[in-house]
């Protein structure tokens, strides 16, 4: 059976309290879970100002669920005001989303910031999964896993078919030799399933399905029943 990777991006939403209801519901739903799920890895990527209370809701819960963060610094520690350093980032979290199309678009984030990222994520030992919008876009070598997110997609409620995202993430493995390689963009509880079983998808990236707790436990089951 594939490993699969199923990466929930909370993008700017929950606060404290959201994140502890979230976490009593998803457990609520994980209690009912009876397939088998080693072959996934769950990962949530929430905003640095909940990372604490993800992480210690998780081990209290013995959750299969690990932490991601949606960002790290350019910078390494020091006088960066406002910056959030990767050995911080570390802390609190195993996974980190670099490279997101919102962060470039938004944040102007160039190229060469994001391979100071993951330059600082990977000293670390932070594991990485970078987005791109296609198989043309730089890629550094030392991230772990390539998430292929066609910007048009993202929010809309339109996926790309699923048979061309798997020519995208095989040509994005065959440029790099990175074996992960995973599909964001409108991904749900319906479609989860077209994806995950194309032969050169890895996972997926579900952004607005991952912040109902019960809409991403569907999700995963979906993805979970897939060989
Ligand atoms: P979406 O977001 O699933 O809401 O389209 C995906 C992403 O931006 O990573």
């Amino acid at each position: 059976m594939k490993q699969i990777l199923i990466a929930g991006n909370w993008k700017s939403n929950k606060t404290e309290d959201e994140t502890k209801e979230w976490l009593e519901q998803w457990s609520q739903s994980f209690s009912t879970f009876h397939g088998k799920n080693e072959h996934i890895t769950i990962v949530i990527c929430a905003p640095t100002t909940v990372l604490h209370v993800l992480k210690e809701g998780v081990k209290t819960r013995d959750l299969p669920i690990r932490v991601g963060a949606q960002n790290v610094s350019a910078f390494a520690d020091g006088a960066f005001t406002g910056e959030v350093s990767a050995r911080m980032v570390k802390e609190l979290a195993d996974w980190v989303i670099i490279g997101h199309s919102e962060r470039r678009t938004y944040q102007r984030e160039t190229n060469e910031d994001l391979s100071a990222k993951v330059a600082n994520a990977k000293n670390v030992g932070l594991r990485v999964i970078y987005c791109v919008p296609d198989s043309t876009e730089v890629i550094p070598h030392a991230v772990d896993v390539v998430a292929y997110e066609p910007i048009w997609a993202i929010g809309t409620g339109k996926t790309d078919t699923p048979e061309n995202a798997n020519s995208v993430c095989a040509e994005i493995k065959k440029k790099t030799g990175i074996s992960s390689v995973i599909y964001g963009g409108s991904i749900n509880a319906t479609n989860v399933k077209q994806f995950i079983s194309m032969n050169a998808i890895d996972g997926v990236l579900p952004g607005g399905a991952s912040l109902d707790p019960q809409v991403f436990f569907r999700l995963v089951t979906a993805a979970g029943s897939t060989h």
